[in-house]
C-alpha cells in the first residue's frame, strides 16, 4: 500500500464505495439520468466507486490520491490540470482521519474550486459519536500514545459541517442514507453544495 496512508483502504467495508447498493444511491441522488458525468473521487482507489459505477457513456471518474498502485489519476486535487475541466460531483471518503485541520480545509477549499456551480462534495467519515465509533477511536488513540501507531483526527458531523461551511460550500445536508448498513465502524455522509454561481 506505497507509502502506508490508508492500511487495507484499498477495500474499506465501511465506506459507501465499498458497496454497489449505495454506488447507485449516489448516482442516483445526484447526477443527471443518461447524461455524461464528470466525477472526482479524493483519496479513492480504482477499485472502489469508480469499478462499481454504472455510467452513462463519456463519463469520466478523476481518482486523486498520493498513494502508490492505487489506480489514481493524479496524486493530489491541486495537481488536477485545467484540462480535466469542472466536476458535477465530489468524493472524500475516510480520507479527513488523516490529515491536520488546516491541510484538510485548503483540500476543502481546492475541492470546491474544482466543482461547477451547483456542483455536491459527499464527505464520509467514521463517526466518533456513534458507540462502536467512539471505542473505534478511543483504541486508535491508544495505540498512537502507547505503541506509536498512525495518528488518527476523528471529525465529528458538526465539526465537518463547519469546515465545509468555512470553505465555502453553500449548505450541508445529512445523508446517513448514503452509507453501508450493518458495517462497524458506521460511517456519516454529509452532502455539501456549491453554491450555483460556482466559483466563489
Ligand atoms: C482509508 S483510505 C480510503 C480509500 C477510499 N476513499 C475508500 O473510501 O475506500 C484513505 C486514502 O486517503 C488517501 N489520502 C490521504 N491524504 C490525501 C490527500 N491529501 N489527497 C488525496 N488522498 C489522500 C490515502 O492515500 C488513502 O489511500
Amino acid at each position: 500500500m506505497g507509502d502506508g496512508f490508508g492500511g487495507g483502504a484499498i477495500f474499506n467495508r465501511a465506506s459507501p464505495s465499498s458497496h454497489k447498493s449505495c454506488v447507485d444511491r449516489i448516482i442516483a441522488g445526484y447526477l443527471r439520468p443518461g447524461q455524461p458525468a464528470r466525477i472526482l473521487d479524493v483519496g479513492g482507489t480504482d477499485r472502489g466507486f469508480r469499478r462499481r459505477a454504472t455510467l452513462p457513456p463519456k463519463s469520466r471518474v478523476v481518482i486523486a490520491n498520493p498513494e502508490v498502485g492505487v489506480g489514481a489519476d493524479y496524486d493530489y486535487v491541486h495537481l488536477i490540470p485545467p484540462k480535466e475541466g469542472n466536476f458535477d460531483l465530489a468524493m472524500i471518503f475516510g480520507v479527513m482521519m488523516y490529515m491536520e485541520r488546516d491541510s484538510l480545509l485548503t483540500l476543502l477549499r481546492n475541492v470546491r474550486q474544482r466543482l461547477r456551480g451547483g456542483g455536491i462534495l459527499l464527505v464520509a467519515e467514521p463517526d466518533p459519536k456513534s458507540v462502536s465509533g467512539y471505542f473505534d477511536a478511543g483504541l486508535k488513540k491508544i495505540g498512537h500514545s502507547v505503541l506509536n501507531t498512525r495518528k488518527f483526527i476523528f471529525y465529528s458531523k458538526a465539526d465537518t459541517t463547519a469546515l465545509l461551511l468555512e470553505a465555502g460550500f453553500g449548505e450541508t445536508r445529512e445523508r446517513d442514507d448514503l452509507r453501508p448498513s450493518l458495517v462497524l465502524p458506521p460511517y456519516y455522509v454529509i452532502a455539501a453544495k456549491n453554491g450555483e454561481s460556482g466559483r466563489r
